[in-house]
């Protein structure tokens, strides 16, 4: 089937066949990059959860090694669940994940690398008495999961944080240790917000608000906020808040409690979820891995006998500027893939108007596009939109001050395509917000297909100009606003729109301005990706 096979990616990470979901255990260690993720050997659906396991030398040219864990203990035989890496000072690496045990409770075990001096760290031991943690009196035995990377707390010990809830609460517990083979619950807890439910995958690490490198999750002192996040169980999406960590007593504040980690700031408003960073010691980077399902039907799943993607990696640093956000930017790596740039220079695109964009076979793409609106028209709108978000209408219906943007995988009759686009809003005080928003309402003919008008407010600071990056590569568009202020992944299957139909185009479904236009789009080429034992000539 032509159309099923189109769908999978060409420069993305995602195993040969079958089911996929979080990242895990990320990492860097003698050259290599290593990704571990959720794995079902068997099916494209979830189950008999395993630990795939991968290795880059650029985050981009992945081969596949064999199973760093499969679920044959007590302790984890009913799924080896998502977990996180943490270097010690002597080169050490602990692995702490949650096993699904015999009797399906939520259990904390230990493992390590067999052979460290092994750069692809091929083998990996469970730890003999493992379990290392059993959920503590009060939380229940489903809701104790996902340990993060420890950190180097103040008082010489190490801290591993761990998502749970309780009522309808999300909170993050932590543990101290020494050893990583005995652990002791502190009191309270790191944070708690009311009405988020279950915290799966939390995330926790420093951020330098003066420099760009990124800091080991260890790090603390002047000059740096903490970034927590939470995957919400209940609606399967990603927040996160910046705030003050204090060791002490054990707390972390956000910095606005309106924007606190599961009612504020999305990592990624699309199809994203059970996302983790790393600390890349080679490059002083912190990368954020984050799991793209599938919104087409199981059945579909499994005829094409694959499902999910992981996001190209992406840096995350502090946002200078506006003091209220993260950046995420596509690593440099993937540049390497550039090929072929098409510079487009001062298109003019007039209210109403679409204009073709010269590419062909447009299914693997690196697109940067910068927009200017007409300012005296800006100035002399009294107001428009208030009240604006996303998901109140999709591109196709117009306001004074947007949509104006990208269609991508798109066909020339325009039977189908996705808007990636900005849409400012005006309030009567002057103010203007500015909404990021991908639409994939007619992205794909076929109806067993979920189709969702996703975005976010985007801050566009005085002077800046509207810009976007996207990422096409088949049936995955990740959307990058103002440097990555704002970020948007979408899926999506469309029947017509695939091989050498693909196209792109310009669009201004804007009544009250003109915007004028600036790109480069390259083509981006296709990764191999192989099996272990591989050629090592070729890597
Ligand atoms: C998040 C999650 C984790 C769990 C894992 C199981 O998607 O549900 O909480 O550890 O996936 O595969």
């Amino acid at each position: 089937n032509a159309m099923l096979s189109w769908q999978r990616t060409s420069y993305h990470f995602q195993p040969e066949k079958n089911w996929m979901n979080d990242p895990n255990g990320p990492l860097y260690h003698k050259g290599w990059y290593h990704l571990f993720y959720q794995y079902n050997p068997d099916s494209a659906v979830w189950g008999n959860i395993t630990w795939g396991h991968a290795v880059s030398r650029d985050l981009i040219r992945w081969l596949y090694l064999p199973f760093a864990m499969v679920p044959d203990h007590w302790f984890d035989v009913n799924g080896v669940w998502t977990g996180s890496a943490t270097f010690l000072p002597d080169g050490q690496v602990i692995m702490l994940y949650t096993g699904d045990t015999d009797n399906h409770v939520q259990v904390q075990n230990l493992a390590y690398p067999a052979n460290l001096s092994d750069p692809l760290l091929l083998n990996w031991v469970k730890y003999e008495n493992n379990p290392v943690m059993v959920p503590p009196p009060g939380i229940g035995h489903k809701d104790f999961r996902d340990p993060t990377t420890a950190w180097h707390a103040n008082d010489g010990k190490w801290r591993v944080a761990i998502g749970s809830k309780v009522n309808t609460t999300g909170i993050t517990l932590v543990y101290q240790t020494t050893n990583f083979t005995s652990y002791e619950l502190l009191d309270g807890v790191m944070h708690a917000v009311p009405g988020t439910g279950m915290w799966e995958c939390v995330d926790f690490y420093p951020v330098s608000t003066t420099d760009t490198n990124g800091l080991d999750t260890s790090f603390n002192g002047p000059g740096i906020k903490h970034v927590l996040k939470a995957s919400l169980d209940d609606d399967k999406k990603d927040y996160y808040a910046l705030g003050t960590y204090d060791p002490s007593n054990n707390t972390w504040t956000p910095d606005n409690p309106k924007l606190d980690v599961g009612i504020g700031l999305r990592v990624d408003y699309g199809k994203y979820y059970a996302s983790k960073t790393f600390y890349d010691q080679n490059k002083q980077r912190r990368i954020l891995w984050g799991w793209i399902g599938e919104t087409d039907s199981e059945n579909d799943d499994l005829l094409k006998g694959w499902a999910s993607i992981q996001t190209i990696p992406r840096t995350v640093v502090y946002d200078k500027k506006t003091g209220t956000n993260v950046l995420q930017w596509p690593v440099e790596e993937v540049e390497r893939l550039r090929s072929n740039c098409t510079e487009f220079n001062g298109v003019k695109v007039g209210p109403g108007l679409v204009v073709p964009l010269n590419i062909s076979s447009a299914t693997q793409l690196d697109i940067i596009a910068t927009f200017e609106v007409d300012k005296a028209a800006l100035e002399a709108t009294f107001e428009a939109d208030v009240g604006y978000n996303c998901s109140t209408t999709g591109a196709a219906v117009r306001g004074t001050l947007g949509p104006f943007g990208l269609l991508v995988v798109a066909d020339d009759l325009l039977s189908e395509f996705t808007p990636v686009y900005f849409y400012v809003s005006k309030d009567i005080d002057g103010t203007y917000r500015t909404f990021f928003c991908s639409d994939e309402m007619r992205s794909s003919k076929a109806s067993d297909v979920n189709k969702k008008v996703y975005g976010g407010m985007v801050p566009v600071l005085d002077g800046e100009k509207f810009s976007m990056r996207l990422l096409v590569d088949h049936s995955i568009v990740e959307s990058f606003a103002q440097g990555g202020r704002t970020v948007i992944t979408s899926r999506i299957y469309p029947t017509k729109a695939i091989y050498g139909a693909a196209r792109a185009f310009l669009f201004n479904n804007a009544t009250g301005v003109s915007v004028t236009a600036s790109l480069k789009i390259w083509k981006m080429d296709s990764v191999d990706l192989q099996q272990y034992p591989f050629d090592s000539d070729d890597v």
